[in-house]
């Protein structure tokens, strides 16, 4: 049975506790379109209040560190996340890739972390517009695939894969419909490649300046399983549009 799609709002550093507001109305939202999976990722600082917060969606940090615990000021690790009340995590946003020089290695460390800790785990991949303008869009992701993916056992039933573009990221910029059909179409090879027939079932999610007006587009191209939204999470109204689009 084709799984549901799964549409998940990335807040990135944005959010106090007046935010709750949002997540609270996220929650609510999401009961009334049950054909759609609905998560959010908020600051950690947020994580368990959110939980609290809501009933329905699932809640998931942002990154985490690769060890448990530890002489690591400022880092957050995946049984901290677990501990708060989230279900997932994002690792290997770009943002974290380019602003904290994160390596596939680093990525694929913290996503057997997440999987340890009983996370899932949703694991970013894009290619820069320099790559993509050079004809390497396709190797880039490729290669971040096969170096950041998590390869303990069951990681392939608990992973999410989201194609970001990087110069798609909050640009308002967004691929063509060919270029994301030809994309999501080499992450399948890619993970069938790596995990054998499993990665077949791999939900990959597309994220870059989805809004509500280009979601129903995005979300019908094949292979495409759901949507990692940043700027229009932030809001119920946006994000929910985007999730009706969706249903
Ligand atoms: O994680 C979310 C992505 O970076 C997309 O962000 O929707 O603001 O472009 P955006």
């Amino acid at each position: 049975m084709a799984s549901l799609p799964y549409i998940v709002g990335n807040w990135k550093m944005n959010g106090t506790r007046a935010s709750l507001s949002e997540a609270r109305a996220i929650d609510r939202g999401a009961a009334r379109l049950p054909k759609v999976q609905v998560a959010i990722a908020p600051p950690a600082t947020l994580l368990h209040r959110t939980r609290e917060a809501v009933e329905l969606i699932g809640i998931g940090g942002q990154d985490c560190h690769a060890k448990d615990s530890g002489a690591f000021t400022g880092d957050t690790s995946a049984a901290m996340l677990k501990d708060a009340g989230a279900d997932f995590t994002i690792v290997g946003h770009s943002e974290r890739r380019t602003l904290h020089g994160e390596t596939d290695a680093d990525v694929r460390a913290k996503a057997e972390a997440a999987l340890g800790a009983g996370l899932a785990v949703i694991l970013c991949v894009g290619e820069t517009e320099g790559e993509r303008d050079a004809g390497n869009a396709e190797s880039v992701v490729g290669g971040q695939l096969e170096g950041s993916c998590p390869h303990s056992d069951g990681a392939v039933d608990k992973l999410t894969v989201a194609y970001e573009p990087v110069w798609a990221i909050g640009t308002g910029r967004v691929p063509s419909v060919d270029d994301v059909a030809a994309m999501h179409k080499a992450i399948r090879a890619k993970l069938v490649s790596i995990y054998g027939e499993a990665g077949a079932g791999v939900r990959i999610l597309y994220g870059g300046s989805v809004k509500a007006e280009n979601a129903s587009e995005l979300l019908s191209i094949r292979d495409v399983g759901g949507a990692l939204v940043g700027g229009a999470s932030l809001t119920a109204e946006s994000f929910l549009a985007i999730v009706g689009a969706a249903a």
